[in-house]
């Protein structure tokens, strides 16, 4: 019995004895190489130049949780707020007990733990007015947009990243622990993707429509992604190694979705959905041929394909994209409520996601089956050294 988990994670297949299975626990097998490592033993680090969880490849569950400050919290409160937090972080991610943690043996498995703080326009301003950047605001009103209060706005977002399920719910409720004397929670958004070993490191995702999401970004660790995502010269100098962040709910409607043909889902995107090919193409990475036709004289990939609205011609007009999944089951009479976390990183909000959410508005045949029902722009500050706080730049 081939098992694809934590044995995957350190490169091998291992072969799980039948006395496990039957005793109904699973050891890390030995390894005459010495040992196997758990994937709930990884850490990511959570101090440097830039903060974590971005750059990061995705972990399998995602938390995003909003905070609204309490209107009383001043400047001195926030600081000090995102001074226990940040040690909080600090300490969970490492696979370390929070301050009076309740649970500290929650704590103990980190699985590539990543707290990813961001500010709301309310936080910033609260340190400095002057400090916001011009982008960091909601965003302008699109014609498909039903956005909802309760999934919109916020001071401060705290994106909880891990492997393992428990370990995000543990950091979530400390985090939150620290939050209480200064604002309180105003939405919550869980995200998933595949379970971590289901898949080889480095499969692009699967959205609940099936499709291969994820395909055209920028490569992390690149001059390409550093460009387009992390603040240089030209922001304000508290964000210099931050970015900005986009967090749209965005629900399918599946039930819709279900009684398309596949020509006609594929033909919506423009992409194959086995594999996630262009449709001009034969693998996955290939570049779409835009400029294809069909015998008949048709675009192959059509011009209300999100792939060919979603592009532009401008290679500055572009995002990162670190989207979850999620799915809520549907209670009485209810559809199914099931969507996507889309989650952007990108310099400048106003210059990179705007002008292709606008295209999007204007024309994607996937419009019949999404709509945003939640929205909200944070700064990602720069990380901090040892000793340090996520955002200390902004209160200097
Ligand atoms: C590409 C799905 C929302 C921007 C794609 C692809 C899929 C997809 C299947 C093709 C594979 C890939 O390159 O990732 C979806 C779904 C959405 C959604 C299901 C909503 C539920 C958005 C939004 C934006 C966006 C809100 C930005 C405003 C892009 C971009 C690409 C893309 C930039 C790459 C286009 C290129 O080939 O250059 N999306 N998307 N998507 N999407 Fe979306």
């Amino acid at each position: 019995l081939l098992l694809g988990g934590a044995a995957a994670g350190a490169g091998a297949a291992a072969l799980v004895g039948a006395d496990a299975l039957i005793s109904g626990r699973f050891t890390a097998p030995a390894d005459p190489a010495g040992g196997v490592r758990l994937n709930g033993e990884e850490t990511v680090p959570f101090h440097g130049a830039r903060q974590a969880g971005i750059e990061t490849p995705p972990q399998a569950h995602a938390k995003f949780v909003a905070v609204d400050l309490d209107d009383d919290a001043d400047a001195e409160a926030a600081r000090r707020l995102l001074g226990l937090l940040s040690d909080d972080a600090a300490k969970l991610t490492q696979g370390r007990a929070a301050l009076a943690d309740s649970e500290p043996e929650l704590a103990v498995v980190p699985a590539r733990l990543t707290v990813t703080f961001g500010f709301g326009p309310g936080l910033v301003e609260r340190a400095s007015p002057a400090a916001v950047p011009a982008w960091l605001r909601p965003l302008p009103e699109f014609a498909t947009d039903r956005l909802r209060e309760e999934w919109s706005g916020g001071d401060l977002l705290l994106q909880i990243c891990a492997d393992d399920p428990l370990t995000v719910a543990h950091a979530a409720r400390m985090l939150a622990k620290d939050v209480r004397a200064f604002g309180a929670v105003r939405w919550v958004q869980d995200g998933f993707r595949r379970a971590y070993g289901s898949e080889a490191g480095g499969t692009t995702m699967r959205n609940l429509m099936g499709q291969v999401d994820g395909t055209v970004n920028p490569e992390p660790g690149t001059e390409d992604f550093d460009r387009l995502v992390w603040n240089g010269s030209d922001a304000p100098d508290w964000l210099r190694g931050g970015t900005g962040a986009v967090v749209r709910r965005i629900a399918m409607d599946l039930d819709t979705w279900d009684r398309l043909d596949r020509p006609g889902r594929e033909d919506s995107v423009g992409r194959r959905l086995s594999d996630g090919a262009p449709l001009t193409g034969d693998d996955e990475h290939d570049e779409p041929d835009f400029a294809a036709l069909t015998p008949l004289g048709f675009p192959r990939i059509a011009e209300y394909a999100h792939i060919r609205r979603a592009r532009s011609e401008d290679p500055a007009e572009r995002i990162f994209r670190r989207a979850y999944n999620y799915d809520l089951a549907a209670t009485g009479a209810e559809d199914q409520d099931a969507g996507l976390v889309f989650v952007s990183y990108q310099a400048d909000v106003d210059r990179q996601f705007v002008p292709i959410q606008r295209r999007l508005d204007e024309l994607d045949l996937l419009n019949e089956w999404i709509s945003p029902i939640g929205s909200a722009v944070f700064a990602i500050p720069p990380g901090c050294a040892e000793g340090g706080f996520i955002g200390e730049t902004l209160f200097d």
